[in-house]
């Protein structure tokens, strides 16, 4: 079955299927199976032998079927050849990082296929500003679509049930230009908001440093069909269906941890922590996935026409309206990508409702992890220390075990390091023990953050768990202060917050104490701390394997917490079905 799935999941991968019949035989038994992203149907098995009649009505019903009911998507098309050519033609780029990944899409074995987009799909300028869809401009369009030009993902899940999410950098037919389309399988919940409404709700709140739709909306086919799973019905206790969902960005960004140096690190996360506090403020979102893959970096053009890579904070696929927050099937959820959530949220599940501070932590979490990976730490001082440094990483960020009634729980490691206001690693050079701007003393700066907050926070937690070299920078002109940066702030203590004996206070309740130490450093002279060499970069020993695997399936997660049910963790079964009992899904999870 393992291997099944796995076949699945590649045959997934490379063409555009919404659902998929396979036939599994054993000797001389048989089950038929039917997979979708909801989970896995299987027959009773039967003697072939025996009752050979149910295969032959199996392949005659098989036959008689379209491509469409066999489960080609219909409204993805090959691209023809004078498309693929002015595809091919494109020659303009943000940045060199944009060629490099758009020359990858056309990477021979995957063809060119052209998506189609309903007209009315498309979000209008106005609209953005309006913060909705018009309607009746819609019905206009009518029938109309809109064709993106596809080939090699930019990223897609692996596995073969669950959101699904396959990015692409695309080629907007109409615009003649390079856009950021995205497809996967929403959760159909009356809390769950698709991100088309989402960025509209976060636009007309003018919420900076986020993503532009283009066009957003649930798959429907020529018919009027929606994209749907069925699979869920099979269950006792149906949790709710998916439908196939697909949005397109105009802005395609950077992975964080391509930030070429720790200043830009440091401007792109302040960007993203402001964009949050304002979706929160301005716009009343929480996002809930704060990840390292959700924060970008993205070429922003200042008033001298010059490029500064800056923040960009994408996906909002799991975030929730501060209304909501309150409801009995919001508030005992857990959310985001296992390796950054809260301490709090991963030791003690279902004690605290996921609020502001959670995603805060989770910031300081990715902050935390890319030092790990690429600045020199005490970890990184010899070879031997390779291995201390990614068992290190597991017992942090990755590990996790179950309670008696299969709740996962990890986080401990986080706990003690939030609490004690230390770091998981010692920085070496650069900035270190400087009190200037720099990676030093922005860490340095959070962790009291971080042991103030948790103080505040100690009573209300539960007593019993369940269960050298030449400096980067050098030479360089001081920096005035970008413009393209948040508007300054009013700090009130230039140097670092003062940590009292008086009573601890929920210094990370909100944005303010956070964005004032990205304040502080985003003026003066930094510090800069060179960037490494990728210290989790893959090598051959089984437990760098292990990592490795760990992080490639490292997806978000949105789990259902009620007492007693089931919930799948990172580190979870290679299981191939939603759990019934469920009511949201999570990710591959193959451990
Ligand atoms: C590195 O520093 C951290 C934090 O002070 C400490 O917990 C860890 O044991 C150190 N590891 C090594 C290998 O020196
Ligand atoms: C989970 O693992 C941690 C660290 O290995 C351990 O301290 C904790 O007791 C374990 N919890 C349970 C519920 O087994
Ligand atoms: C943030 O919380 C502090 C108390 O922790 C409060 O004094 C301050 O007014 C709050 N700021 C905003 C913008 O709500
Ligand atoms: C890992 O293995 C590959 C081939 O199996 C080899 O080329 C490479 O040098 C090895 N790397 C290390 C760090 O040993």
């Amino acid at each position: 079955m393992e291997q099944m799935a796995h076949d699945i999941s590649e045959i997934l991968r490379q063409q555009f299927l919404l659902h998929f019949f396979t036939i599994f035989i054993c000797l001389d038994h048989i089950w038929l199976l039917r997979w979708d992203r909801a989970g896995l149907v299987v027959s009773e098995p039967f003697n072939f032998a025996e009752e050979p009649q149910h295969l032959y009505t199996f392949f005659y019903r098989f036959a008689c079927m379209d491509d469409v009911q066999r489960g080609r998507d219909p409204t993805v098309v090959p691209a023809s050849e004078a498309e693929v050519k002015v595809m091919r033609s494109i020659d303009q780029f943000d940045s060199a990082w944009h060629k490099t990944q758009y020359t990858a899409t056309m990477t021979a074995g995957w063809p060119i296929y052209k998506v189609l987009i309903p007209e009315e799909d498309v979000i209008s300028t106005a609209e953005l500003s309006e913060g909705r869809k018009d309607r009746a401009d819609s019905e206009l369009s009518e029938g109309r679509e809109r064709g993106f030009l596809v080939g090699k993902p930019y990223f897609m899940s692996d596995s073969p049930t669950g959101r699904g999410t396959r990015g692409y950098i695309a080629y907007d037919v109409a615009e003649h230009r390079l856009v950021f389309l995205k497809e996967y399988w929403r959760l159909d919940a009356p809390t769950y908001h698709p991100e088309g409404e989402v960025y509209l709700r976060l636009h007309s709140k003018q919420v900076p440093y986020i993503a532009t739709p283009v066009a957003a909306g649930d798959v429907l086919d020529a018919t009027g069909g929606m994209h749907h799973t069925r699979a869920q019905d099979f269950f006792p206790d149906p949790p709710p269906k998916l439908i196939q969902y697909r949005i397109i960005l105009e802005e395609i960004g950077k992975p964080l941890e391509e930030y070429e140096t720790s200043f830009e690190l440091m401007s792109a996360m302040y960007c993203c922590i402001y964009a949050h506090m304002k979706a929160w403020t301005e716009g009343e979102v929480l996002h809930r996935d704060i990840s390292r893959a959700n924060l970008l970096m993205y070429p922003y053009r200042n008033d001298d026409g010059e490029i500064e890579w800056l923040g960009l904070i994408v996906d909002w696929g799991l975030c929730k309206y501060k209304d909501e927050l309150g409801l009995p099937q919001v508030q005992n959820t857990r959310s985001g990508t296992w390796q950054f959530i809260s301490a709090v949220l991963l030791a003690h599940p279902g004690v605290f409702p996921h609020a502001v501070w959670h995603d805060l932590e989770s910031f300081i979490h990715v902050l935390h992890w890319l030092c790990l990976r690429f600045h020199k730490t005490n970890y990184t001082e010899s070879d031997d220390n390779r291995e201390s440094l990614l068992k290190r990483v597991d017992a942090v960020y990755d590990h996790s075990n179950k309670t008696r009634n299969g709740i996962s729980v990890g986080g401990q490691e986080k706990l003690a390091l939030m609490q004690d206001g230390t770091l998981p690693f010692k920085l070496v050079a650069g900035s270190t023990g400087q009190s200037g701007p720099g990676l030093y003393r922005l860490l340095t700066d959070l962790s009291a953050l971080c042991k103030e907050h948790y103080k505040w926070l100690k009573p209300q937690l539960p007593t019993a768990t369940p269960e050298e070299e030449k400096e980067e920078g050098q030479g360089q002109p001081q920096r005035s202060r970008s413009r393209l940066l948040p508007p300054r702030r009013n700090v009130v203590s230039a140097v670092g917050p003062t940590i009292s004996e008086a009573p601890a206070q929920p210094v990370l309740e909100n944005h303010t104490k956070i964005l004032d130490v990205f304040e502080t450093m985003s003026q003066g002279k930094w510090i800069p701390d060179k960037k490494i060499e990728d210290q989790f970069a893959h090598s051959n020993t089984t437990m760098d394997q292990q990592v490795k695997l760990k992080r490639s399936s490292e997806e978000s997660i949105s789990l259902d917490e009620r007492p007693g049910k089931r919930i799948r963790s990172p580190t979870g079964s290679a299981s191939v079905s939603i759990a019934p009992q469920l009511g949201s899904i999570s990710e591959n999870l193959k451990g």
